[in-house]
């Protein structure tokens, strides 16, 4: 995926940094309320840009992996205070314990059941007893809609981006998705840039969720606490049972 290859150094004009205070703000209220003993240290499985942790790491120690070198590089200049390590969450192993585990939007990109298992069970080691999983993919096939969507921002070094999103499914008997991108770049002295990407994204319904995080010994809670951004994706919370 280019987005998190060599078009990384433009992420922050993609989705910036400040728009994600409400969902780190839910993502802490879930955590404190879940996890059983003091939540001070997490673990966030495909960190990306790390928007989510510049609001996090102020609560918690935050360690922040991901499969690309380029978004860690990215991450690594917004938070510079927490820990970042290349790591695919399929196979990763910190031999370290957690009291929180976050695999944010970064699941999504699990396409087959055994990807996404192998991802619930990386989160599963990682956690220490009585702590708390917090899964958020983007969709589940109950809640999946396709749509077109539009952003993007102008940086303070006269870079600026603007981007048209295609979500579609065209093949509704598999376990995947797609997205398109294009993006308009705008380099101070360049030409304008037009470039296309194309992801591809799982797509699972909550039952197989369920199963496969109760199959990697974790128990799924149900917190009922309101969620700013409900219908835009789905939200897991799991223990580890002391
Ligand atoms: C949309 S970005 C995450 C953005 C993040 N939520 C934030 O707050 O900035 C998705 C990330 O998932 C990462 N990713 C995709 N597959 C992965 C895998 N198997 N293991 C770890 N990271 C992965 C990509 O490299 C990308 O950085």
């Amino acid at each position: 995926m280019r987005m998190y290859n060599e078009l990384a150094p433009w992420f922050h004009l993609v989705t910036s940094p400040g728009s994600y205070e409400a969902e780190a703000a839910h993502i802490i209220q879930l955590a404190d309320t879940a996890c059983e003993g003091p939540a001070k240290t997490l673990l966030e499985l495909g960190s990306g840009g790390g928007n989510n942790a510049s609001h996090l790491k102020h609560r918690f120690a935050c360690t922040l992996t991901d499969l690309s070198e380029h978004m860690l590089e990215v991450s690594r200049r917004l938070n510079p205070e927490c820990e970042h390590l290349l790591a695919d969450m399929r196979t990763m192993r910190l031999e370290r314990q957690f009291d929180v585990v976050l695999a944010h939007d970064a699941i999504a990109y699990m396409t087959r059941r055994e990807d996404l298992s192998a991802a619930i069970t990386t989160v599963a080691a990682h956690l220490r007893p009585g702590g708390v999983a917090i899964l958020t993919p983007d969709a589940v096939a109950e809640t999946f809609s396709p749509g077109t969507s539009h952003g993007g921002h102008d940086g303070p070094d006269g870079r600026a981006l603007r981007y048209l999103e295609w979500i579609h499914d065209r093949n509704v008997d598999d376990t995947t998705y797609h997205m398109d991108f294009v993006f308009l770049i705008q380099e101070p002295g360049q030409p304008l840039r037009v470039e296309h990407d194309h992801h591809t994204l799982g797509l699972f319904s909550r039952a197989t969720w369920l199963d496969l995080i109760q199959a990697s010994g974790l128990q799924v809670i149900d917190v009922s606490i309101e969620d700013p951004h409900a219908g835009e994706h789905e939200v897991f919370v799991a223990r580890r049972p002391r």
